[in-house]
């Protein structure tokens, strides 16, 4: 079973993911938690180019190319080892967030997006949990986090926004394995409802 989360930056993605790993944990199963882009020692250092320094250092398309061969790295070494040896593989963040983030920020490069996609991961999650959350609140979260990483938070409300409204209809264009899931809440009661679902997707 391969799990993602997904959604706008602060929208509690890696607290969720991290809270079902130890939920699915205790009812025994194995559970590799990772996260992209990195996840592999590769896409870490990835990462680091994407994710520091100018944010106009690279263009949407050169992006889309480092993204994917991020993620070509992490399925490689991280996730299908795992998935074979019948783990519960749990990644915070993977393929719709380029979809989103590359495929919408600057310009319409959806269609590019997913034919790289379709060329060299040809992958889609079992279960993807949307976290849905208004983007102020959203932004006030992620801005509360202190680092050296340039997000596409740094981009603003406006872009937040329809970043927002993309992963709704994201989820609608995947709705067989796309949940949605209202992330205005106290974290608790965020995580009983994606364990709840888990628990009925794993059974
Ligand atoms: P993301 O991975 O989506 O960016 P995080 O899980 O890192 O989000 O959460 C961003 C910040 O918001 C963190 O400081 C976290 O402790 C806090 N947070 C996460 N979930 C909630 C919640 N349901 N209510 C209030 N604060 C939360
Ligand atoms: P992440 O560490 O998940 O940030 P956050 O916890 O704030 O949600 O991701 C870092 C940034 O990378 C985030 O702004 C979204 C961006 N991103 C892309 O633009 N494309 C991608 O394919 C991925 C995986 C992330």
């Amino acid at each position: 079973m391969f799990i993602t989360f997904e959604g706008i930056d602060g929208s509690g993605k890696s607290t969720q993911a991290r809270r079902l790993a130890e939920h699915l944990r205790g009812r025994g199963h194995e559970v590799v938690l990772t996260r992209e882009p990195g996840g592999s020692s590769g896409a870490e250092e990835i990462r680091r180019l994407v994710l520091e320094g100018d944010p106009d250092r690279w263009s949407a398309e050169t992006e889309i190319l480092l993204f994917t061969a991020a993620r070509r790295d992490h399925l490689e070494r991280v996730i299908e080892p795992a998935l074979k040896k019948g783990q519960v593989v749990i990644s915070d963040r993977f393929a719709d967030s380029t979809r989103m983030y590359q495929g919408l920020s600057r310009g319409d490069l959806r269609a590019t997006v997913d034919q790289l996609h379709t060329m060299m991961i040809g992958r889609e999650p079992d279960l993807t949990f949307v976290i849905d959350m208004d983007p102020e609140t959203g932004l006030a979260r992620a801005k509360g986090r202190n680092g050296t990483e340039e997000r596409f938070e740094d981009f603003g409300a406006d872009l937040q926004h329809r970043m927002r409204a993309g992963f709704l209809a994201l989820a609608a264009e995947f709705a067989d394995r796309c949940r949605v899931i209202d992330g205005n809440r106290p974290p608790e009661d965020v995580a009983a409802e994606v364990a709840a679902i888990a628990d009925r997707a794993l059974s």
